[in-house]
This record gives C-alpha cells, structure tokens and sequence, in this order.
C-alpha cells in the first residue's frame, strides 16, 4: 500500500542537484533564499561518473567569490593557452598575452564535489537518490513530487520550480509543444574518451585536427591524463584494444617532434555529440538552466560554463523578485541566458567543424579547414578572437 505523501514547502524547487542545482540552491541560500533540491541519482554516482574539465575564469570566480571553496586555485590548474595542431605541427594560442584572461582544468566532477560539500557545511537542503519524480502546475503553484531513498513519497509545493535536471530533462515536457521551439543539430560522429594513467605530454591542452579525425589530449593530474579522439557514433569501446587506441591516437597527433606518453587505459567511453537549444527557457514559474535547456558539443569545452553563467543569471532574478518585489525581472531570464548560450552553440560548432573530419568530406573541405585555422594562428586578430570565445563572455546585462 502507498501511503500520503509527506507535504512540504520551499520558495525554490530544484529537479537535479548537479552543478547547476547546487549552484542555484547555494546562491539562493546566501540570499537568504529556501530550496529544496533533489536529483535522482546518488551523490555517489555522480561522483564517480568523470566529466569535462574546463572551468572559463567567470566560473572559478563564481566558484570563490561565493565561498563555495578555494579547491580550485590550489588542486586546479591555470592554462593560459591551447595549442591548435594541423599538418604535424603546433600552434600556441596564448589567452593571457591576447586577452588578458585564462582558464582553469578542474573537473566537473570536483565542482561537484565542492558545491555538495559546500551545501552540507551550510545546512542545504539537497536530497540524492530520489525516483518516481513528476512535477505539475508549473503556471501556477509548481509541485515536485517524487519518492525519498527510504521509500516515504513527498510532494513540495514551491513558488518556482527549476529543471535543472540535464539533456533527458522531466521539467522541459511542462513546455507546451506549441509555445516552444527546440533547435537540434546531430554530427555524424562522436568521442571516444579514455583515462589513462601516464605523465602529462603537454602542460596545455591540444586541440588537433588530422585526416583520421580530430584528437584532444588533456589532463587531470601528474599521474592521471584524459584524451578524447573522433570516431563513428555507433562505435562499441569495447570493441578497440588499448594498441589500437595508441595507435589511432599516435598517428593523428604525430608531429613537430611532439611525444605523447602512453599508459594503461583505466576507462573507455563513447560520448554522444549534438547541438540543442530548447527557447524559452522559462515557462510561468518554470524555470530551465544547464542541459536541460541546452547541450554544446564538448569541442569548445562550455557545457558547464553555461550551466553556471545560466544559475547566476537565474539566481539575480530570483533574488530581484523575492526580496526586491520585482517579479517582472523574471521576464529577462530566457532573454539574458539565451544570449550567451547562442554565442557558445557557435563557438563550439566552429571548433567542431573547422577540427573534425566529415564522412565523404572534399579535397576542398579539408584544404578551406586548413585555411580557417591558419587563419586564427596566422593572425592576432583570429587569435585574440578564439582566446576572448574559450575564456568565456562576460555576464549579460
Ligand atoms: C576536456 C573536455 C573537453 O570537452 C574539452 O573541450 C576540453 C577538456 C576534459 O575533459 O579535460
């Protein structure tokens, strides 16, 4: 028999306790502002699952301004620069000299682990583990309803509701099909990633474009190091050896006299590859952030980066309706995120076509690719323009 369900209340529900669930919650907190939080994965999951691992300085400085935690200055790492690799050799595009600001390698998944932390330390509520999630009357009094980890069903009723609960998003079906559009765009290929346990090759990441297909090589620690390459989407990991891997990975980003270490393979995993916008992002007290909303192929590195410039932009309005008596901000919301996540879908659409190979592609297809990227490292001008893109746009008014 199933019992009543338990009924509570919180100014802010929160569908998904990721980076951006937490974010939002903690922003709202130092607001002065309750949230509940749930997600229906566990804190365990999720810290285990390995993400990306660029943080553009905005982010980090969301991160410390905020008194999350100062993890990422001390266990992070500033680059200030890629390297772009075409016909076997390398190009450095140095972000500090071009545009004055850099970018920061922490993963994911030690964001996380920091704002889950930071959640806990200041009394958060965030619940993990949760199923059977439904959400209802999002133009009214929003409901979240959904079963706890010991088996009690709850139901919040909450002034706004957040779906910020990634690409397979419950909360984005509240939009009605007729008062929204979503805009796709699919990739003929996709990424297989590996974590391998090997000094670093580089001190930097390396962006490389090859006739096999594009290769990325990045890092994690002095120990432990993350590379990607392109491959068909219906590609089964288990199916290629670690000395198939080294030597696909080898001979793309051969060259210059450049030495890419190899060790063993701790972790093979295919990743899917799409652009997608979901307008709007708000729908009466609904409100969309992060993956929910949209999804960026991983070449320009923004996935998260979005998701956190959308929660703070969606923590200044909510604070501007609650505690200022402006609810007409609310209105700015989809407005304010949509700009900058169009300037990322074309950055990371520019990166992924100028860098990554096209079935059937032209001998013309290949030689203009060429011509793009000797005309950013060629330039300081096409340079200035990538570095200014990759460390990320300030906040829109
Ligand atoms: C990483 C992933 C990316 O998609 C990217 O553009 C850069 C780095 C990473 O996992 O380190």
């Amino acid at each position: 028999m199933t019992s009543k369900p338990i009924q509570e209340r919180t100014p802010v529900g929160i569908v998904g306790a990721g980076p951006a669930g937490l974010m939002l919650s903690h922003l709202l907190a130092r607001s002065g502002i309750g949230s509940v939080a749930i997600d229906n994965r566990t804190r365990e999951v999720i810290e285990n699952t390995n993400r990306a691992g660029i943080l553009e300085q905005d982010s980090v400085r969301l991160l410390t301004d905020t008194g999350v935690d100062g993890r990422v200055l001390t266990h992070g790492s500033e680059h200030e620069g890629i390297e772009l690799r075409f016909n076997g050799a390398g190009h450095r595009i140095h972000f500090k000299d071009l545009v004055g600001a850099s970018v920061w390698l922490y993963p994911q998944t030690d964001v996380f682990i920091d704002l889950a932390d930071a959640r806990e330390r200041d009394g958060g509520d965030v619940r993990f583990g949760v199923s059977d999630t439904r959400v209802r009357d999002v133009t009214g009094k929003p409901v979240m309803a959904f079963t706890e980890s010991d088996g009690t069903p709850h139901e919040v009723s909450c002034d706004y509701l957040v779906g910020a609960d990634g690409s397979h998003s419950i909360c984005r079906g509240e939009v009605p099909e007729a008062l929204r559009t979503h805009f796709f765009k699919e990739y003929p290929f996709a990424w297989f990633g590996i974590m391998v346990e090997a000094p670093m090759s580089a001190p930097e990441l390396i962006y490389t474009r090859h006739e096999r297909g594009f290769a990325l090589i990045s890092q994690r620690t002095e120990t432990l190091q993350r590379m990607y390459f392109q491959c068909d989407p219906s590609t089964d990991p288990a199916q290629w050896s670690d000395d198939r891997i080294w030597d696909e990975l080898q001979t793309r980003v051969a060259g210059g006299g450049f030495s890419l270490e190899e060790g063993p393979i701790t972790e093979k995993v295919v990743l899917p590859f799409r652009s997608f916008v979901a307008e709007p992002m708000r729908h009466g007290n609904l409100f969309l952030a992060g993956d929910a909303a949209h999804t960026v192929p991983p070449t320009g590195a923004k996935g998260l980066n979005l998701a956190l410039q959308d929660v703070k932009v969606l923590h200044e309005v909510l604070d501007g309706a609650v505690n200022l008596g402006k609810p007409e901000l609310l209105e700015e919301y989809s407005t304010r995120a949509l700009r900058r996540v169009w300037m990322a879908q074309q950055f990371s659409y520019r990166m992924t076509t100028m860098l990554h190979t096209l079935p059937g592609q032209t001998p013309f297809d290949a030689r203009r690719q060429l011509g793009q990227l000797e005309s950013i490292v060629s330039s300081p001008y096409g340079s200035a323009h990538l570095a200014e893109c990759y460390t990320g746009w300030p906040t829109a008014p």
